[in-house]
């Protein structure tokens, strides 16, 4: 296996410090993130990293148990950047002071949002390709500053409020900044952590092309020669773990595919067909639609409808698994944001891993090991796998779908004419949306069947039809999200072809409620 250079980035606690590992990832940086309070001199040691950056947070140095890395990192003889409270904390574990600005009141220092820099002293390696035109916009978010410098460093940038902008002891490879380059505000960051990883020695060599190969090899050697099963939901990240497994053991793995018959149009045989034909994956296709809308029958709880799902996807999923002679590893498709360990500043670190929502609790039920071949990965960057491995561009770009699937987009009671309504419609809706080019501006789109029906009129006769809500959000992780700006145009193309192509619905209405408050599915 190939032995990536590794940067560590300890992490403060910011709410942006998973975007310093983008910026690094998208330089083809190998980085990982670890929170501080287990960033210790034998982990270090261990480690190994051949840069280092701190990242902000939101607690202040002038405390006397505030977050610090060990001393030893400055040993390393490697090179460091310090981000905003990184540059504090930095400054004083090396003989500066920091002080606590005052947000309010005159006379603070306290700095929240855009400001400009503008360069000072000697020109700075990292700064290479900045001030091109005199001054650069940044973004600042801190209440306490640094008021003097530890001996060794100068000054190579200044904002109005931020006297010690940028910092750096060249002599020693330290650079500490009080703005954030990691963020969209401050619009030649990324600059500054490609000069960084330059002059660090990082040669770019973390592509997808190389995980590819170093997962493969990883894969091998975890599972040796037993058998892996791997539930597909026909979404992104399962498909793709799925196709890379089988790429690193072809057939002792067995896919298994549940239809609980809340999939979307034509969805099943797209994913029986890409993954048993073209594929060659051996793939149980499990369709359980009358066990799953049988026990959903004159149900309309939207809790009570979920934990029926869950409950039964872990049932046939077993049933199915079981069958499966001596498979000992369950493979999922868990992703790096699911498992970074996120800072506590009330105890100790606190883990906030998402098991993920359809096989949650299974592994320990059947006593299966996991196999995650995706944990490394940001979204995008599965998406990046899933071409390299050659799977299709429509099928790798599709949107999200819920693993109880259409039954939270039929609230109220779910039947099977209501199904087939929801999915015509949700069908032409999606085709509109790819029609006009819309599709990859949109996080998910969806129709969700509402439980009342409406009168209309249409060729001179009474109508009384099912109404429908159309969703479409954008949203970078689904955590927030904003409704669509469609054009009245397009709204009106779409209803009218949803009334006309699909029988049993007369009303289509547009959903524009961001999130929070609302959620983006209905249920
Ligand atoms: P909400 O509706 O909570 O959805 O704003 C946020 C994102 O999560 C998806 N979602 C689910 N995905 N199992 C899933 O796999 C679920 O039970 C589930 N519920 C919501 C939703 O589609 C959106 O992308």
């Amino acid at each position: 296996m190939t032995q990536h250079d590794r940067l560590l980035i300890i992490d403060f606690g910011s709410q942006v410090t998973q975007l310093i590992a983008r910026r690094l990832r998208e330089l083809n940086v190998y980085c990982e993130i670890h929170p501080y309070q287990n960033v210790t001199d034998a982990f270090l040691s261990e480690f190994a990293p051949k840069a280092v950056i701190f990242s902000g947070g939101p607690d202040t140095v002038t405390r006397k148990d505030a977050p610090r890395p060990p001393a030893s990192v400055y040993d390393l003889g490697v090179p460091v950047l310090g981000i905003c409270y990184g540059q504090q904390v930095m400054m004083q574990q090396l003989g500066g002071q920091v002080e606590g600005g005052k947000i309010s009141g005159g006379g603070g220092t306290a700095e929240f949002g855009r400001a400009f820099v503008t360069p000072a002293g000697q020109p700075l390696d990292i700064l290479k390709g900045w001030f091109s035109e005199g001054r650069e916009q940044v973004w600042m978010s801190h209440g306490d500053h640094v008021s003097r410098l530890a001996p060794g460093f100068e000054v190579f940038g200044t904002s109005p409020n931020a006297p010690f902008a940028i910092t750096a002891d060249t002599s020693r490879n330290f650079y500490a900044v009080q703005f954030h380059p990691e963020v969209h505000h401050t619009p030649n960051g990324k600059t500054i952590y490609e000069n960084f990883v330059r002059l660090a020695g990082f040669t770019g060599d973390w592509t997808m092309g190389a995980y590819r190969e170093d997962a493969i090899a990883k894969i091998r050697e975890q599972v040796g020669d037993k058998k892996v099963i791997c539930g597909l939901s026909g979404g992104v990240d399962s498909s793709v773990a799925a196709v890379l497994i089988h790429e690193a053991i072809g057939d002792q793995l067995t896919c298994v595919f549940v239809d609980h018959g809340l999939l979307r149009l034509n969805e099943a045989d797209e994913v029986v067909s890409m993954f048993r034909d073209h594929y060659n994956i051996p793939l149980i296709h499990a369709d359980e639609k009358d066990l799953f809308l049988g026990e959903l029958d004159g149900q309309s709880d939207p809790e009570t409808k979920r934990k029926i799902i869950g409950r039964l996807f872990i049932d046939v999923f077993q049933k199915h698994a079981n069958a499966i002679e001596g498979a000992e590893f369950l493979a999922q498709g868990t992703l790096y944001p699911d498992v970074i360990e996120s800072v506590s500043f009330s105890g100790g670190p606190s883990v906030t891993i998402k098991s993920h929502h359809n096989v949650g609790g299974l592994p320990e039920k059947m006593g299966l090991k996991l196999v995650e071949p995706l944990r490394e990965l940001f979204k995008d960057e599965v998406r990046a796998l899933g071409r390299e491995l050659g799977l299709p561009d429509h099928f790798i770009g599709r949107h999200p779908f819920p693993g109880p699937g259409l039954a939270i987009r039929c609230p109220g009671e779910i039947t099977r004419e209501k199904l087939e309504i929801l999915r015509k419609a949700d069908a032409v809706y999606i085709d509109q949306i790819r029609k006009h080019g819309l599709y990859d501006d949109i996080w998910q789109a969806f129709v969700a069947i509402l439980p009342v029906r409406t009168v209309g009129v249409m060729g001179d006769g009474r109508t009384y039809d099912y109404a429908c809500a159309l969703r479409a959000v954008t949203s970078v992780d689904g955590m927030t999200a904003d409704y669509f700006p469609f054009s009245h145009e397009f709204l009106g193309e779409t209803a009218t072809r949803i009334i006309n192509e699909v029988q049993g619905i007369n009303r289509v209405t547009y959903d524009i409620t961001s999130k929070p408050p609302g959620t983006i599915e209905w249920e």
